[in-house]
Parts: C-alpha cells; structure tokens; sequence
C-alpha cells in the first residue's frame, strides 16, 4: 500500500520493540501474541522523493516471530478486504506463526481478539488507524482492562496489554479549528479537551491538548510518569508534528526497557535513512542540495 515517507518512523519503532521483546523473552519459555488492529497490506511503498518499498508490520512482525527462540504468534485485522487478501497471500510462507487473520471493523474485532488471548501472557496491541475516527477510547479502554496479576522477582504488579499507538491529533483539527468535535469526543472518551481549547489563555498547541487528554485517559492503567513513553514525529523540513507514537507497558522494568528505546528512537532521527531523504527531497523540488558540491 502507498505510505508517506514518514511512516517509516513508527515502523522503525515497532521493529525496536519488536527486538527488545526478542531479547526479553528468549529462551524464558513465554508466549507473545502481537496483534496488529489496522495491518495494511503488508508492504508499504512510497512514490515521492523517489520510489521505495519496504516490509509492512504483518511481515515485520512475522520475521521476528520466526526466528524467535519463544513462541510467538500474530493477529491481524484490516477493513478493507483487498488489502486482507494481498495481506493473506503474503503472509502465506509464515502462516505456522499467525493466529487470527480479521476482516473487520477495529471498534467491533477486538472482542473476538481478547477472547483468543491468555490474559498472563504478553501481548501488543500496534494501534495504527488512518484518522481518529477509526478507533473509540471504549475499545482502547477494554483493551486496557485485559488484565492479570503477574510478578516480577517476587514483587506482584499488574499486567496490561503493551500498546503501540499511533494518536492521530493530525486529524482531530483542520484549518486551525478542531475537526468533527464529536468523533474526537469519542475518540478520547471525554469532551475535557474542549474547555481548554476554548480557553483563550491556553497557548498550548492544539495536538498537545489531544495528547495529554488522551494520557489522562490512560493513566488509571498506566500511568503516565512510568509506563508511557512518547515519540513525536515531526515533519524534517519546518518541524510541524506529524504524529505522536505512544507505547505503554505496565512491566516493572519500564523505565529501563524505555531508556534503550529511546536511543534507539533518537538514532532513526539522525540516521542516514533521514538525512538522504531531506537531499532528495530538496532536489526533487529544484532546490539545490548541499550535497550537490561534495
Ligand atoms: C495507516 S493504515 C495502516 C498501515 C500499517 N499499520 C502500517 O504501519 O503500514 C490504516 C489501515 O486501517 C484500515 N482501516 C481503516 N478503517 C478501519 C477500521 N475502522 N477498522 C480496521 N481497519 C481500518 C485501512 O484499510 C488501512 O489499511
């Protein structure tokens, strides 16, 4: 499926948390269910500033799974059923790794889903839609509530589902002025947001009202001092946020797991990978390059 170049930011992210959940659970005889709400077609493509192809999540998420000393399972779901049969027939060679494959709407799937997982096991929910409005607070918050009691060197915490999401503040506001109210009530099960929007005292920018709204949402699950971690993606040109990745875990070692994940974070923002995009992209649109006089 045709992506924009940006979106290799969160699946740089996912492969990350993908290899830490490798190294965490190798050889401890655990099992892993990665379920993927919002799954494309398993490969992404982009046309501009030149032509790319890479892996989609579905095949990301299968690769590891192969060659992970665990047992390591995936679920997928999409709503569009073209995308589900190009999805099938790449999966194919993995299939010894996939539990679930769902054509369905991501608010109604999810129950099916929960009744296929083992609440004491570890599982991640890749929250990706195309707009807000594609996912309500009411699933996330059920998905929140798939809990257990688990321990940790002796010590008992509660165990939630890992999230990875992708909170779409992009589409929660047009032209300066939040889009479609409702759908954003829905969205952050809560209409909080609107006083502080309408607050003319608040400078705060309108995507980080969203975000924090959408925290405080989660924090009676995990809160936001310790079991969150956020990721902005910002347009490389002039800076503006493209989108917020927040990935939560209610693991004690949170703090520790979230330290690596963010030099792992910070290197796809200095990487090569982003600097030969910002000189092909200048060229592309006749500019001419730095790079042009080496
Ligand atoms: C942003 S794309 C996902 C891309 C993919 N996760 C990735 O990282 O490349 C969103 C996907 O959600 C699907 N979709 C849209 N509305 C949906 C819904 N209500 N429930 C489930 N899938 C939906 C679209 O068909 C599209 O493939």
């Amino acid at each position: 499926m045709d992506v924009n170049f940006y979106a290799k930011g969160k699946h740089w992210c996912l492969r990350g948390y993908l290899s830490i959940v490798r190294n965490v659970l190798k050889g401890k005889g655990r099992s892993f269910t990665y379920i993927d709400l919002f799954s494309g077609d398993g490969i992404c493509t982009v046309q501009k500033p030149i032509h790319d192809s890479w892996d989609g999540p579905p095949i990301t998420a299968l690769k590891c799974a192969k060659n992970a000393a665990f047992d390591f399972k995936c679920i997928f779901n999409d709503l569009d059923p073209d995308k589900i049969k190009n999805l099938n027939d790449r999966i194919a060679p993995y299939k010894d790794f996939v539990r679930g494959v769902y054509n369905e709407e991501a608010d109604s799937v999810y129950r099916k889903i929960l009744t296929q997982l083992n609440r004491e096991d570890m599982n991640l929910f890749y929250i990706d839609p195309n707009k807000h409005s594609d996912i309500s607070w009411a699933t996330i918050k059920d998905i929140c509530e798939f809990e257990s009691t688990a321990y940790y060197k002796g010590k008992s915490f509660i165990r939630r589902p890992e999230l990875l999401i992708n909170l779409m503040t992009h589409s929660m506001q047009r032209g300066g002025v939040p889009y479609d109210p409702d759908s954003i009530d829905k969205c952050l099960g809560t209409s909080s947001w609107r006083e502080q929007i309408e607050s003319k005292s608040s400078r705060t920018p309108m995507h980080k009202i969203f975000l924090d709204t959408f925290l405080n949402q989660l924090q009676p699950y995990y809160d936001k001092g310790k079991n969150v971690f956020v990721m902005e993606v910002r347009q490389l040109e002039n800076k503006s946020l493209l989108y917020y990745l927040i990935f939560a875990t209610t693991h004690p070692l949170a703090s520790k797991i979230f330290s690596s994940y963010q030099e792992y974070v910070k290197q796809y923002q200095k990487s090569d990978l982003m600097n030969e995009y910002l000189s092909l992209d200048a060229r592309a649109k006749g500019l001419t390059s730095l790079l042009d006089f080496k």
